[in-house]
């Protein structure tokens, strides 16, 4: 059985060193065994993805993780107690204990408490923590549903813990310390808005300071059909074809059957649109189309998460090998 919600096997299998993918509030995960280097390996080659791109490690609780941890700024701890368990990851100065291999060989590891149960009881049955990037191909688009997993990568990994469809549906936000001063380096399922209520001034990484680790690649969550950002009606005079698929944020447009449009929220709800946006990329591009237009939604609360997520998948942004 490649699909199911066997938390004891997915347990042996992850003891045994081999990759599982996870449930979580945000998106699948790809798990194995952080502390083991060839189970980190595995997670590597199932998704091709290059090894100087880092992982976020998974505890189940901040006992466990402290172990881990060489220190922990307080506003990290104002975060970790206000978001855990939930879609935040904070990126914290790391003990030996974990490897150069999951830090991409940086001092800091990117760590998270999942909310979703059957990972946190996964979690609390084993003595190791769980490295795990999105459970999709490098590059590709993140998987809200086990069946989104099994089409990337059901044939390379031995089990799929099923845990429903994802309820945030964009991945966590990832947010590192300058002293005490926390810096948001990528847009996620906590929006700056709840960061900047709980510990004040919140900094936003710009774009030409990121640094060049490759998890924040612009080729990132990119469907293979081209797709555009922009008001759909202005982009539909400039792409006319037939084949045209569009990404509405709370309505559909006339003129264009009905199947090839996809709303992500008809009540304009921001949260309802996060966890229907990565399925709506998977349906589209789908469906053989040669364009797939999106339209930005409100810049607000996990809006900017959603904004940043069509950004990335634009078809300019695409690297071209
Ligand atoms: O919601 C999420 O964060 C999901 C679920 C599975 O937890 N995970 C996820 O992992 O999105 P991934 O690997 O797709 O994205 C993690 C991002 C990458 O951009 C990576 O470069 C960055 O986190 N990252 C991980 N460790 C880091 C580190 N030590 N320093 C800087 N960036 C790091
Ligand atoms: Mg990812």
């Amino acid at each position: 059985m490649a699909k199911g919600k066997d938390i004891q096997l997915a347990a042996r299998l992850l003891r045994a060193g081999q990759p599982v993918a996870i449930p979580t509030e945000t998106v699948y995960g790809l798990a194995a065994n952080a502390l083991q280097d060839d189970a980190v390996l595995k997670i590597y080659e199932a998704k091709q993805r290059p090894k100087f791109n880092p992982l976020i490690v998974h505890f189940g609780n901040v006992v466990q993780m402290q172990r881990h941890i060489a220190d922990i700024p307080e506003t990290a701890a104002l975060l970790a107690g206000a978001f855990w368990p939930g879609p935040l990851t904070l990126l914290l100065p790391k003990k030996s204990s974990i490897s150069d291999l999951v830090t991409a060989g940086s001092s800091r590891v990117a760590v998270r408490i999942p909310n979703h149960p059957l990972t946190l009881e996964l979690l609390d049955q084993l003595s190791f923590p769980l490295a795990a990037p999105s459970a999709n191909r490098f590059g590709y688009i993140s998987p809200t549903t086990a069946d989104h997993v099994e089409k990337q990568l059901g044939a390379r990994i031995p089990y799929i813990l099923d845990g429903g469809p994802a309820s945030i549906g964009v991945e966590s936000t990832i947010v590192g310390f300058e002293g005490e001063l926390p810096v948001v380096f990528r847009m996620g399922g906590i929006s700056y808005e709840a960061l900047t209520e709980c510990v004040g001034e919140v900094e936003i990484l710009k774009k030409s300071e990121k640094p060049e680790t490759p998890g924040m690649l612009k080729s990132h969550y990119a469907p293979k059909t081209p797709l555009y950002v922009g008001d759909p009606e202005i982009l539909l005079k400039e792409f006319q074809t037939e084949k045209v698929g569009i990404l509405a944020f709370s309505k559909t447009r006339s003129g264009i059957p009905s199947d090839r449009q996809v709303v992500l929220s008809k009540s304009g709800d921001l949260n309802e649109a996060a966890k229907n946006l990565f399925a709506a990329m998977h349906y589209l591009d789908g469906l053989g189309l040669e364009v797939i237009l999106a339209e930005p939604v409100p810049h607000k609360g996990i809006g900017m998460a959603i904004n940043d997520r069509l950004e990335r998948a634009k078809q300019e942004n695409k690297v071209k090998d």
